[in-house]
């Protein structure tokens, strides 16, 4: 099989090749459902899920895969990543359209474009929701054709961490998360299916971010952020390892990588909400302070949340860049993306 990508091709030619290849993959996929869904549902779901998003998601499952196997992307791997790519970008989709409904962030802008329930109506953005989650695991199952011990963990890793103990319930610590009402931590168990991994986890976890030596508040919305925006991001690393066939260290190492780049992305986002301009993001800003959400930002400040960031940062860089990776160079382009990103 000849080679689709090299895993020393820069990141950009990545991303530029690999972007119309997962929307055209997108539209495939909603376009197989048109004999069966009624039409202003679908012409719901692929409002949202084919508006011009940054695919990182799915790009994150492309780059782990062939990373872990040390090997070139061909058009085969691709092929095989290609479920799990869309699967994770159709559970954003769908947490994004519920995320701006009027009960949550009550947003009228998303990707440069009227948010799915002004386009629509809220019923119809809610149902569009709903179908774009299920429609993510019917697709995840094609991975089973492969291999479906590799399917069934594919299936524990996004359930969890698109449910109650990742973005869910993150979700749910976002709108009852005050300054004034901060909840005790609960650790995200997105490897709650894999008690090696679990365990382990859990050691490392508190020794890299020493949690006593963190203010209390501040290890809470830390694992706020870990589970409504970085579980899905962790879940899409890691299931490029599962894709890949990742060997248990790979697949621990990438988790760690996961949670350090999803909070990454989240304060980023967060201060993105303060620094950037609607044009530049296609969404408004100025939201988290107007809506009274605590973020990094205005709890840290500006500049110490970049600070933390580029922590953050050297901390993922450092899971990916050892022996069990012979070249992590695209997982750490990836890092300073997201550490540099300006939208
Ligand atoms: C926005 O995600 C929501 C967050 C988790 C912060 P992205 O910034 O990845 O949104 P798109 O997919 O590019 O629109
Ligand atoms: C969104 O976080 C996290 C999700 C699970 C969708 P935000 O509420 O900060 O995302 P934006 O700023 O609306 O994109
Ligand atoms: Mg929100
Ligand atoms: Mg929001
Ligand atoms: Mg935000």
């Amino acid at each position: 099989m000849s080679d689709f990508l090299k895993l020393t091709d820069s990141l950009s030619l990545w991303f530029s090749t690999l972007r119309p290849y997962i929307d055209a993959e997108l539209q495939k996929a909603c376009a197989n459902l048109k004999q069966d869904v009624p039409a202003r549902l679908l012409e719901s779901m692929s409002y949202s899920l084919l508006a011009p998003g940054k695919r990182l998601r799915p790009l994150l499952v492309c780059i782990a895969a062939p990373t872990v196997k040390g090997e070139n992307l061909t058009l085969e791997l691709l092929q095989e990543a290609t479920p799990a790519a869309l699967a994770v970008e159709m559970i954003h989709a769908y947490s994004l359209i519920h995320d701006d409904l009027p009960a949550m962030d009550d947003d009228d802008f998303r990707r440069g474009r009227p948010t799915n329930h002004k386009q629509f109506d809220e019923a119809t953005a809610i149902l569009a929701g709903d179908a774009l989650q299920t429609f993510s695991f019917e697709i995840l199952g094609k991975l089973g054709e492969i291999s479906s011990r590799r399917a069934v963990r594919a299936f524990r890793i996004l359930s969890r961490a698109a449910g109650s103990p990742g973005m869910v319930g993150g979700q749910m610590d976002d709108i009852q998360f005050t300054p004034n009402a901060l909840r005790p931590v609960l650790p995200l168990t997105l490897y709650g299916c894999f008690p090696s991994i679990s365990e382990a986890l859990e050691t490392e976890e508190l020794r890299r971010f020493g949690a006593s030596s963190w203010k209390p508040e501040l290890r809470a919305l830390e694992s706020m952020q870990d589970r409504k925006t970085g579980a899905l991001i962790t879940a899409s690393v890691m299931l490029g390892g599962v894709v890949g066939g990742a060997t248990e260290e790979q697949l621990f190492r990438l988790g760690l990588y996961g949670q350090y780049l999803g909070l990454m992305f989240q304060i980023t986002d967060d201060l993105l909400d303060v620094t950037s301009t609607a044009e530049q993001m296609g969404k408004k800003v100025g939201k988290d302070d107007e809506k009274g959400k605590v973020t990094w930002v205005n709890h840290l400040g500006i500049d110490d949340s970049r600070r933390y960031v580029s922590r953050l940062a050297a901390l993922a860089k450092g899971e990916v860049t050892v022996k069990a990776f012979s070249d992590p160079s695209l997982l750490v382009q990836l890092v300073d993306y997201v550490e540099q990103r300006t939208h």
